[in-house]
């Protein structure tokens, strides 16, 4: 949470004005960092939970954790950033702000029924 924390410092959020920080335990003890950055084309905006992820992912690295904050105590995962972390360890930890207090679950537990690969024909 704390690596999360120093990740939100560099969020560019000048849309929302929301700064989120995440930081990903990868399987070998490495940390990535991640923080939500916007786009004037708002769509094209990306969540600090997937930076980090992606971050990992493209460096080979597995996930084992994933922690978020927001400076507003709440950093619930989107459901977005929730499908992600299914694809890449669905038992991955996960821990988030809820109002203010510190939420420890898996990525599994915050998607139920994720769509999974094994569906595509
Ligand atoms: N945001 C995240 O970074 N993570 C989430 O799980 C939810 C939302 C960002 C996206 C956008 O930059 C801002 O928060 C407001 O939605």
């Amino acid at each position: 949470m704390e690596e999360a924390r120093k990740a939100m410092k560099t969020a560019y959020a000048p849309y929302s004005n929301f700064r989120v920080g995440a930081a990903v335990l990868g399987k070998s003890g490495k940390v990535y960092i991640g923080c939500n950055i916007e786009n004037a084309s708002y769509g094209l905006s990306i969540c600090a939970e997937r930076v980090a992820i992606h971050k990992a992912i493209s460096e080979r690295e597995g996930i084992s954790a994933v922690a978020v904050v927001s400076e507003s105590g709440n950093s619930q995962p989107c459901g977005s950033c929730r499908q992600v972390m299914v694809e890449f360890n669905p038992n991955a930890d996960v821990y988030f702000l809820k109002n203010n207090e510190i939420v420890t679950t898996t990525a599994s537990q915050l998607l139920p029924e994720p769509f999974l690969s094994a569906y595509i024909p």
